[in-house]
């Protein structure tokens, strides 16, 4: 399919104004709404001008807080009226970002609104597509931050897989072209590290001089995690880029 009008809800931001670029290059009339250009998916401001014409709406907000409440009110408000606002103007897509394992670490508020998130499409009798990808290598500062004390980072040796934004912004752009899935696709990166490894070699290419500690009992944002709960378990579409690769061409430091 050519020739879509697809909104972005979230267009500004890191996945989002790269599936702006993408589709647009595949000839598709991207729009980038946000509350930059007074959309406001929390209110519903600016929804119906925005999806006039529109055939497909690609939702890669972010909740602009963690904060256990205010990420599950954002993903429930803003998908309850997505929903809304796209059956009133008759989108024949919704297509969502969401995140592997988000249905089976019920101890993490993240975690919990994302399933949250992907319940309601999945129940809303729209035409969906979500595609659930790992942690990005761009979010390597955010997880340490999350779980820093003074100097120290505690982290559990959890298995990881995570996957550059360019990589999910590529699946994300192919859900948008392509017919709605009516289920969810899972994506990740080429290689396995367990996150207190990964964190350690993304600070250290930073020259981040925080001091990674491992712990098993360490939460990653609220939940105590295993080697299995933030990864594919079955089916997935693997990425190419490699953390080493991303590093040398995203941290300037790293290439030397
Ligand atoms: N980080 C990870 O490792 C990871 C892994 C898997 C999935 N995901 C998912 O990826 C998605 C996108 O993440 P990201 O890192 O690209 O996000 P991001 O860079 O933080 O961008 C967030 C976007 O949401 C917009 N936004 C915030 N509040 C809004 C509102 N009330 N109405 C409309 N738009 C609003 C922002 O608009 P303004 O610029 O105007 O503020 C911005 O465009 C999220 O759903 C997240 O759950 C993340």
């Amino acid at each position: 399919m050519s020739g879509l009008k697809v909104v972005v809800i979230g267009g500004t931001g890191l996945i989002g104004s790269k599936v702006v670029t993408n589709l647009n290059e595949l000839g598709h009339q991207a729009v980038p709404a946000s509350p930059q250009s007074g959309v406001d998916t929390l209110t519903g401001a600016g929804l119906a001008d925005a999806f006039a014409g529109a055939q497909v709406v690609v939702d890669v907000s972010n909740s602009p807080s963690f904060a256990d409440d205010d990420v599950m009110n954002f993903f429930t408000t803003s998908t309850t009226n997505l929903l809304d606002a796209e059956r009133a103007a008759g989108v024949s897509h919704h297509v969502a970002l969401s995140v592997v394992g988000a249905d089976g670490v019920p101890d993490s508020g993240y975690m919990r609104a994302k399933a949250a998130q992907e319940k309601l499409i999945k129940e809303s009798g729209m035409p969906y597509s979500i595609v659930r990808a790992t942690q990005f290598y761009e979010f390597v500062t955010r997880i340490a931050d999350s779980a820093t004390d003074g100097d120290v980072v505690r982290l559990p040796h959890a298995r990881m897989q995570p996957i550059a934004a360019e990589d999910v912004a590529t699946a994300v752009t192919r859900a948008a072209a392509e017919p709605p899935l009516g289920g969810a696709t899972e994506i990740a990166g080429p290689e396995a590290i367990a996150m207190d490894d990964f964190i350690r070699t993304g600070l250290a290419a930073y020259g981040d001089s925080r001091v990674v500690v491992t712990d098993p009992q360490a939460p990653y944002f609220g939940a105590v995690i295993d080697d299995r709960s933030i990864v594919p378990l079955g089916s997935y579409t693997m990425f190419e880029t490699r953390f080493a690769d991303w590093l040398s061409a995203n941290v300037p430091t790293a290439a030397r």
